[in-house]
């Protein structure tokens, strides 16, 4: 894990004592509390995904209700005792593990569904459900939920909603923004705002839930979602290819989005480096495809008429291949089939992060200038020497992500941290997304990794609105603190 030589531990945040402790235990159950002996004990709650940052928290709070972390953020506030909010601990920018010995209030234990309306769609539910149980509980009643990602088994609904993460649906379902109708949040201060019963719509004057969309739990914690859950598609297929450049991909797209209309429900790609490190990941799950490219394209379709959507792709495929868009592509054939091509997808996150660690940067550029973040990169660490056979620390520095949403993922895939990577890394990809006016952060937002770096992509004045907000309603500044904000 990472050292922090630039962050200092606030002095004004009180340090733990047993007092506080025989509050939380006044209040909590013994399953809601978990407090260290030794670091081993609390190490998940403390550890991030990508093993990248640790924080040195002693105690995690699991509350089962709103009530309850109402009266935990309270005494917090109060007490000056500061607090990170931690869903499925999945986030890939350092937001959701302590710093230093900030309390963990962890949603776990709030995973009740709450509330199901099938005519109009609206789902509710705590906080802490796991994505995988509300797409489960929505399948079972022929929806879906709006969202999905590659680790749908350990996020929570609350999470993605306070990191505002985009999925791989967005271009056909859209953000968080448009399809969460309201929110439950618990202020710094204890105090319940909520807007779980709202309606499709209101126009009653500010937005207030899209602030915390994407706070990522510094201005409030969620602890009830109401969403827009989706209908069923009875019919699912993909079709996987193999593109020779960037350019050619941009033109699938465009025929992909005038001939699938509105059965095309996600357009991802993956470079070759991301296909040869999945190929290694997966050893012996059979490739698709019989050669290998530069980039790889993923096209899924979802719709509500199996044999119209079939053939609408395979001819959207065969006339692809016969202007020579594609090198080659094959369709699913069932399901079984479908499923593993979205697993060459999928398994690009886990396969860079199986040598040792992964750097890992989520831009938003224009299409044109997309892969060029990529090249530009892996250029640079090629002149360094660095890529290559063991003892060289990179792997690959591979590109890969959704085509549909202008987004691109950037991992390189290390043996070992080093200070060398690092700064041939930082400033410069957050330079050169400043110089195309791109976004340094597509989705997965800026957490502790992109503290200090909000002015690549936003001006002075709205970082000052951001401030200005963060201190209206954390004036102690207690929460999720030396984040970005
Ligand atoms: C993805 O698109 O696979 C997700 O954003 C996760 C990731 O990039 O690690
Ligand atoms: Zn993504």
């Amino acid at each position: 894990a990472e050292a922090y030589p630039k962050v200092k531990r606030n002095s004004k945040f009180k340090v733990l004592d047993a007092a506080d402790i025989d509050f939380f235990r006044s209040i909590l159950s013994s399953d809601e509390l978990v407090e260290s002996r030794s670091p081993e004990e609390l190490a998940s709650f403390n550890q991030d995904w990508m093993k990248k940052y640790r924080g040195q928290s002693n105690l995690v709070l699991l509350p089962n209700s709103t009530e309850k972390v109402s009266k935990i953020m309270k005494y917090c506030n109060d007490n000056k005792l500061a607090v990170v909010p931690q869903g499925g601990n999945t986030d890939l920018v350092g937001a959701s593990v302590p710093v230093f010995d900030e309390i963990i209030l962890s949603l776990k234990n709030m995973n009740r569904i709450r509330d199901f309306d099938s005519v109009s769609g609206t789902f509710k539910c705590d906080a802490g459900v796991v994505m995988r149980d509300a797409h489960k509980f929505l399948h079972d009643h022929d929806h879906i939920f709006p969202l999905d990602l590659p680790s749908r088994n350990n996020c929570h609904v609350g999470g993605v909603v306070s990191t505002n993460a985009g999925g791989l649906n967005l271009l056909r379902y859209g953000s968080l923004h448009g399809n969460v109708l309201g929110l439950e949040v618990v202020l710094p201060n204890g105090e319940i705002i909520s807007s779980i019963n709202a309606l499709r719509k209101d126009n009653t004057g500010y937005d207030l839930k899209q602030l915390f969309i994407g706070a990522e739990g510094t201005i409030g914690i969620i602890t009830g979602v109401s969403i827009l859950a989706a209908a069923k598609p009875k019919a699912l297929n993909a079709i996987f290819c193999g593109i020779d450049n960037f350019d050619t991909v941009q033109d699938l797209f465009v025929k992909a989005k005038g001939e699938l209309s509105e059965i095309l429900s996600a357009f991802e790609f993956m470079d070759r480096g991301s296909i040869e490190c999945t190929i290694d990941y997966l050893k012996g799950l059979p490739f698709p495809l019989e050669n290998h490219h530069n980039f790889y394209v993923l096209i899924e379709t979802s719709g509500s008429n199996k044999r119209h959507d079939d053939e609408k792709l395979s001819a959207f495929l065969s006339s692809a291949l016969d202007a020579k868009l594609l090198s080659e592509g094959v369709m699913a054939k069932d399901k079984a089939d479908y499923d593993r091509i979205w697993t060459w997808r999928k398994s690009v996150p886990p396969a860079c992060n199986s040598y040792g660690g992964m750097y890992k940067y989520d831009m938003s550029l224009q299409l044109k200038d997309l892969y060029s973040v990529s090249e530009a990169v892996t250029k640079r660490l090629n002149e360094a020497g660095l890529i290559g056979d063991a003892p060289k620390p990179i792997v690959k520095s591979v590109g890969y992500g959704h085509v549909g949403d202008g987004n691109i993922h950037l991992n390189i895939a290390v043996r070992e941290f080093t200070k060398e990577i690092e700064n041939l890394l930082e400033p410069f990809v957050y330079e050169y997304i400043a110089s195309k006016k791109g976004s340094i952060s597509a989705e997965h937002g800026v957490g502790f990794h992109k503290r200090g770096h909000l002015h690549y992509s936003r001006s002075d004045i709205e970082i000052r609105f951001m401030k200005d907000v963060k201190r209206h309603y954390d004036p102690n500044g207690i929460l999720n603190p030396y984040k970005y904000i």
